[in-house]
């Protein structure tokens, strides 16, 4: 990938908590993302995907330590402080957390939260405002007439559609979406996902998407980045992942993907490809 189409690139990543700095939770990783393209991430739970997002947007628990650097748009996030961070998160980079059910506020209409970031970093008010929310609802395909409804009188769907309003509000170049599909259905979820692609072109945004499902990964990706316990196993494109997996887990996580019935687990997951460890050690 030449330099000038790069929109984001994490360079040698490590995240470890400070009071166990040897033991890595993150592991030296390195990817880039191109603008206008989706790279995912997948793992099983724990392999560090969420705080390799985090990372980004610097939102890591004050716990956990990182190194390494994370440039976006040619800037180097890692030498920003907190006010210029406040700056470049909902507006340049919007993020979809993992839990979204709990990240919208029950007391609050759901046009109120889609406005906030408006407000906050494009000073809209009143009238204009108003439109711009409308506009927003009727992009996630939720009637704007709707703008005054509480989360709870939403569904699980509508509810992840108001959250992808909210991190796009700002039309951001970058947008991070954790496992955003994972708590709705299943046909909710092929929504959600034809939703973030079809925002993701109009908008011309580049996509780090995070998911253990390589289901989700054949549908979306251009690159994928495969984690295991804090490290990279494979990375590429996504026909060279899928078609061509090189890494025995990657194997693995392919042989894990439901059949057409959408239900079964074709077979366990194997880790027999790991060195033993030595007696009496542990992977903590
Ligand atoms: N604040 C913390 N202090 C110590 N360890 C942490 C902290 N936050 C996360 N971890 C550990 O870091 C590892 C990676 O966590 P992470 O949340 O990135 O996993 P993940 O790949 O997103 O998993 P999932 O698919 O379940 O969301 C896990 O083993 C987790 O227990
Ligand atoms: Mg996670």
């Amino acid at each position: 990938m030449s330099s000038n189409d790069t929109l984001l690139s994490i360079e040698r990543l490590c995240v470890s908590a400070k009071a166990k700095p040897d033991h890595m939770l993150v592991n030296d990783v390195s990817l880039t993302l191109a603008q206008g393209k989706t790279t995912c991430i997948v793992g099983e739970s724990g392999s560090g995907k969420s705080l390799t997002a985090l990372s980004i947007l610097k939102l890591l628990s004050p716990q956990l330590q990182t190194r390494g650097r994370i440039v976006f748009q040619g800037q180097d996030l890692s030498a920003l402080n907190e006010q210029a961070m406040q700056g470049i998160r909902g507006k340049q980079i919007g993020m979809i957390f993992q839990e979204p059910m709990t990240s919208l506020n029950p007391v609050l209409t759901i046009g109120f939260q889609i406005g906030e970031p408006l407000t906050t970093h494009l000073n809209l008010h009143g009238d204009a405002l108003k439109t711009r929310v409308s506009a927003l609802l009727a992009q996630v395909g939720i009637d704007p007439l709707r703008a005054n409804s509480y989360p709870d009188e939403l569904s699980g769907g509508q509810r992840q559609r108001v959250m992808i309003a909210m991190s796009i509000a700002c039309k951001p170049q970058l947008l991070i979406a954790d496992e955003p599909t994972t708590a709705l259905d299943v046909t909710v979820q092929a929504q959600v996902l034809q939703l973030l692609d079809r925002l993701k072109q109009e908008m011309h945004m580049g996509m780090l998407f995070i998911t253990h499902d390589f289901g989700v990964v054949a549908d979306i990706a251009d690159d994928v980045v495969v984690m295991f316990r804090g490290d990279i196993v494979e990375q590429g494109s996504v026909q060279q992942v899928l078609n061509h997996p090189q890494h025995p887990y990657t194997q693995a996580l392919l042989d894990c993907v439901p059949d057409a019935a959408g239900k079964k687990m074709l077979k366990p997951m194997t880790y027999d490809w790991l060195p033993t460890p030595p007696a009496g050690a542990s992977h903590a």
